[in-house]
């Protein structure tokens, strides 16, 4: 069985302030630092750092070598990923005093994906093979739609959530990972409890993780439902936060641990990443994670 991730790459430009800022304010920022990022990026990170072999597809600009670079250093296959002519995809990330932050995404070169090399990509996979999406390219819902004709396992993290995932034919999907926001804005419901019985009622064939953020996490499937709380770090950023425990989440799936198990992994990774700076930088390795010592709560 194969893992494709087909998804963006990002080059985060992160300003460290104060606060958070408001419409109209003008704040000073502590600090600039870019680094390598994209939910599909750091997912393919995360995932090859639990020790999954896995294919990225995508597409860099002209100054997204380092993305290439950086996924190739981090042992994901790279032979997918193309360069076109024009800007890579970027962020504008704050991060605050309390390591929360906020996002400006420009698509740039991640939303020049064609139908042609979509296929050309899904040509070099098989029937039960895992394809991975997030929502930060475009052609989401063909790339399902293939992907499911070839029998292939969807995992989708609607990532951020947009209209544009109205026109995915989301009954094709194996498995979601959503956070609280996603889960609301799928079923319209508030209430955890509440999202998971939507869910099932609407896609009574999908798996779902559902992350809600200190409260921890959620995960259902036909054999029941697994509750995991989180590992309390002193937070310095929380980008890629949710992209860590979907990576080493689908690690565990991959490798046939107990869903609890795999809850728990996902957690202290993810606690990890989100007391160091930057997206993918901040992912530890598996033995890193297996050998921390963090205190659920
Ligand atoms: O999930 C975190 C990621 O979201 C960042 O790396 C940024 O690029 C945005 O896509």
């Amino acid at each position: 069985m194969k893992v494709l991730n087909f998804g963006s790459l990002n080059l985060d430009y992160t300003y460290q302030v104060e606060t958070i800022l408001i419409p109209g304010e003008t704040q000073a920022s502590k600090s600039r630092e870019i680094f390598c990022g994209g939910k599909g990026l750091n997912q393919s990170i995360a995932l090859a750092k639990a020790g999954v072999p896995v294919y990225h597809a995508g597409m860099i600009g002209e100054e997204g070598e380092i993305l290439l670079e950086t996924c190739r250093e981090n042992g994901v296959n790279t032979e997918f990923i193309r360069k076109i002519d024009g800007p890579s995809g970027h962020t504008i990330i704050q991060v605050d005093k309390n390591g929360q932050n906020c996002i400006l995404l420009y698509g740039g070169a991640n939303r020049s994906i064609t139908r042609e090399f979509v296929d050309e990509v899904l040509a070099a996979f098989d029937s039960g093979d895992i394809i991975l999406l997030q929502n930060e390219i475009n052609e989401l819902p063909y790339i399902i739609d293939r992907a499911y004709e070839k029998k292939m396992m969807i995992f989708l993290n609607p990532s951020p959530y947009d209209h544009g995932l109205d026109s995915c034919d989301l009954s094709k999907i194996s498995l979601f990972l959503v956070n609280e926001i996603e889960g609301y804005q799928i079923t319209g419901e508030k209430e955890p409890e509440k999202i998971l019985e939507k869910m099932k009622r609407l896609y009574p064939g999908a798996k779902l993780l559902l992350t809600l953020g200190g409260e921890g996490s959620v995960y259902q499937d036909e054999t029941g439902i697994y509750r995991q709380g989180i590992y309390r770090v002193k937070a310095a950023d929380t980008t890629a936060a949710g992209d860590t425990f979907t990576g080493y989440f689908i690690s565990s799936v991959i490798d046939g641990l107990p869903v609890q198990e795999g809850l728990d992994l996902a957690a202290r990774a993810s606690a990890i990443a989100v007391s160091r700076p930057g997206a993918s930088a901040s992912i530890p390795l598996r033995e890193e994670v297996l050998n921390s010592s963090l205190s659920c709560v």
